[in-house]
């Protein structure tokens, strides 16, 4: 049986394709990947296309202010300004917003984002929407034992509210591996960026990880991030296990981050035992 799905495009050339179509609708999807690989920038394309469609449109950002993902998408040629005073979208300032500004977060807590969020979209009014969270790293830096729950909880609130959604979740390699983790367990879809220096030249990759209720392409594919355009999926890679190797060095505080996240979640022994 062919069982229809709605699909909301992103706006990035070349990756629809990669899943049936777009992302379904209703879906939290996780976009994940190291800094500077794309995130924000693929988020800002997927916000872009929504304004084009006609729905509302709602973007979280802690790591950067308003006129940041302002200016930033003006030089992909997105005109959010404009959008925000047609009313179109809102951008959640959690980084730079003042206390008489209405649309920024004072507080970092999952409690807070959900109920400006829900403000937001009842501001935008009824109808499709989009959300984007840039970062949802930021909600548990100080405690990543609760990566997991926290994502849960805003997953399980939003989810009657119509949005498509893109969490965003960064890895520091020098950190821990497990920043992400909580949004992943969670979501419908996984997208990850990556970056590798080949050849002496930065290349930057994107992969779909998990879609549900879809074919998805399962293979690496080069992207591009070019000025006046903006990202661009380009061919599959072949994966080389060199280009994309870390020192053992880092590999081993990777393991050790990782081992000391586990213990923290789970207690005691418990935690190596799954390693
Ligand atoms: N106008 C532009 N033209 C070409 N490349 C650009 C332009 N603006 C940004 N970039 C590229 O995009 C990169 C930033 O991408 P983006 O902000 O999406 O990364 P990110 O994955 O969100 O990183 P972080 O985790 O640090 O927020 C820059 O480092 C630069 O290489
Ligand atoms: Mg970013």
């Amino acid at each position: 049986m062919k069982v229809r799905i709605e699909r909301l495009p992103t706006g990035v050339e070349g990756f629809d394709e990669l899943i049936q179509g777009g992302i379904p609708r209703g879906f939290f999807v996780a976009v994940v990947g190291e800094p500077g690989t794309g995130k924000s920038i693929f988020c800002i394309h997927f916000i872009a296309e929504g304004i084009r469609e006609g729905d509302k449109n709602i973007y979280v950002t802690t790591e950067e202010s308003r006129e940041s993902i302002i200016r930033q998408a003006a030089q992909f040629g997105f005109d959010f300004e404009r959008a925000i005073d047609e009313g179109k979208l809102v951008i959640i300032d959690a980084l730079m917003g003042g206390r008489d500004d209405p649309w920024s977060l004072h507080e970092l807590t999952p409690e807070a984002l959900v109920e400006k969020v829900i403000e937001a979209k009842k501001y935008l009014g009824r109808g499709r929407a989009r959300l984007v969270v840039d970062s949802m790293s930021a909600f548990w830096l100080d405690k990543p034992a609760m990566a997991r729950k926290y994502s849960y909880y805003v997953k399980r609130v939003l989810y009657r509210w119509d949005f498509t959604a893109l969490l965003v979740a960064q890895y520091a390699v020098t950190t821990s591996l497990g920043f992400g983790f909580g949004v992943e367990h969670v979501a419908d879809g996984i997208i990850r960026f990556r970056k590798a220096v080949v050849g002496g030249t930065l290349r930057r990759y994107v992969i779909v990880e998990k879609m549900r209720q879809t074919q998805h392409d399962l293979r690496m594919h080069e992207i591009e991030i070019l000025d006046g355009v903006g990202m661009r999926v380009k061919r599959p890679t072949p994966y080389r296990k060199e280009d994309f190797a870390l020192p053992k060095s880092v590999v081993d505080r990777i393991l050790e981050a990782e081992l000391r996240r586990r213990r923290e979640i789970l207690g005691g022994e418990e935690g190596e035992t799954i390693l």
